[in-house]
This record gives structure tokens, C-alpha cells and sequence, in this order.
């Protein structure tokens, strides 16, 4: 895998952190990190903290990469959006935009590889760590099993899933699946953009979608969350193409 570190475990904390938001070990490889969201003008009352449990020995599920602290920064800024809204999240691993979409009033549905029951175990512990209630899901990209009929989204999220390009088809396949199973809904995915934005272009005209919005995804950090964050990141919006729905 080429992508960049794992976020260190405190780094989208505040400074200064309370006593309660350093990192703490509970295991030799496990540690829980602490995640604030808040703190802008808009309102005070509304802020609150995640914890996240991970683990560096495991595999990519199981620690929070830096897509992952700035797509949840999105939905956190978004987040009137996001409210009462049902939201799904791929290849959710630890789930931080996930957990904060549930944190701002929306009805979430965390998934990761059915075959990671290690990953779909932490994320339980997670939301129970957070008191946050989640639907929880195994949902490989490009399998077809009898739920992922029944889910209708306003909104799919997805951070650092285009990682591997053997996987992209299997992806693009799952999420234009849920585009069309849900009219008008949003495919929002924070992405490390590694080797150029061709192949995921080819494939948005593939798959008959297009990228309605595009944003570095840098430029809506607050500077305590950004400044340790590293690489391209891309925050994309990706809807139909109704054009090429009609033709
Ligand atoms: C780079 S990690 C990103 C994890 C998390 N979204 C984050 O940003 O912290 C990629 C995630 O995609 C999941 N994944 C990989 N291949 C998958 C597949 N074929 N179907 C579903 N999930 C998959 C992995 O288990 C992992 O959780």
C-alpha cells in the first residue's frame, strides 16, 4: 500500500487537549484516540469528542487515516446536511465520519468487508464506547448480498477506499448500485490522491457518474487538525450522471 501513515493518535484533538483526550493504551497495540469536533462560531453547545479504539499490529481496518479525520471534519462543518438523513459508510474500518454523522442526528449504517469480522467487531466496541447507535454491516464492494437491496441513502460516505486499484471497479460497482437504488442521493469520499485522478475519472464515465464537486481537501481544515495531516488528499462529491442515465 502507498499511502501515507496512519493520523497519529492525537491529532485531530485540540490544543490544548483536556486531560482526557490524550491517547491511551489498553492493550501493548492498542490505543484509543480522542477526536474533537466544535469549536467554530456557529454553536458551542453541539461539541463532543470521539474515541477511537486501534490497533497499529492489524491490517488497514483497524487505525484512522488521515482521509478519514478530514472527511469527518466535512461532516462535521455539514453537518445540518447530515441530519436525519440516512448515511452509509464503506469501507467504514474505525468509522469516524460515520460515527460523527451519528453524533449530528443521522441514521448510519457502518460497513466494512464482510470477511473482516475483526474490523466489524471493533467498530461495535467503538459505538458502544461512544454510545453512539450504528447498524453495522458487512458489505464487500461488488457482492450482492440479499441486505445491501434493502439500503436507500441520502448519502454514502466513503475515506481513503480507493487504495487499492484492483479494487475500484468492485467500489464504483457497490456505489452506483446505491446511487440508483436511492434517487438524488451523494457518493462524498476523502481520497489520497497517489498517482493522479485519471483512473477515477475513467471509471466515474464508466460507471455513468460524475464528480459534482471537488475540494482539497485540505483547504477546510481548522489548522490544529490540518497541520499533521500529510499528502494530496481529494474530497469528492460523486452523483449519476443523469445524461448518460437518459441516453
Ligand atoms: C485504507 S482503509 C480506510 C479505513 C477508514 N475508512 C479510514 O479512512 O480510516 C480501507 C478500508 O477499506 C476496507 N476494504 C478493503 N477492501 C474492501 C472490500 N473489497 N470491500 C469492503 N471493504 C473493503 C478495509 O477493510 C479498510 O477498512
Amino acid at each position: 500500500m502507498d499511502a501515507a501513515s496512519p493520523a497519529s493518535p492525537s491529532s485531530s484533538s485540540p490544543p490544548p487537549p483536556s486531560p482526557t483526550a490524550r491517547a491511551s493504551a489498553v492493550s501493548p497495540m492498542t490505543t484509543i484516540s480522542r477526536h474533537y469536533f466544535g469549536g467554530d462560531s456557529s454553536s458551542d453547545d453541539h461539541d463532543f469528542y470521539i474515541d477511537i479504539i486501534e490497533n497499529m499490529q492489524e491490517d488497514y481496518g483497524m487505525f484512522v487515516w488521515p482521509c478519514s479525520i478530514v472527511l469527518a471534519e466535512y461532516v462535521w462543518q455539514q453537518r445540518l446536511r447530515f441530519a436525519n438523513n440516512t448515511v452509509i459508510e464503506l469501507g467504514a474500518g474505525t468509522s469516524l465520519p460515520g460515527l460523527v454523522a451519528a453524533k449530528v442526528g443521522a441514521n448510519v449504517i457502518l460497513t466494512d468487508n464482510a470477511a473482516r469480522e475483526e474490523v466489524l467487531k471493533n467498530m461495535r466496541q467503538i459505538c458502544k464506547l461512544n454510545k453512539v447507535n450504528c447498524n453495522i454491516l458487512g458489505l464487500t464492494w461488488g457482492q450482492w448480498d440479499a441486505p445491501i437491496f434493502d439500503l436507500h441513502p441520502q448519502i454514502v460516505l466513503g475515506a481513503d477506499v480507493f487504495y487499492d486499484t484492483t479494487d475500484f471497479d468492485d467500489l464504483f460497482a457497490t456505489v452506483t448500485f446505491l446511487l440508483q437504488n436511492s434517487p438524488g442521493s451523494v457518493f462524498i469520499t476523502a481520497y489520497h490522491n497517489r498517482s493522479g485522478h485519471h483512473l477515477i475519472e475513467f471509471l466515474m464515465v464508466k460507471w455513468g457518474l460524475k464528480c459534482s464537486k471537488l475540494l482539497d481537501g485540505f483547504s477546510i481544515m481548522p489548522p490544529c487538525k490540518g497541520a499533521s495531516l500529510q499528502g494530496n488528499i481529494q474530497l469528492v462529491e460523486i452523483a449519476l450522471d443523469d445524461q448518460k442515465t437518459k441516453s
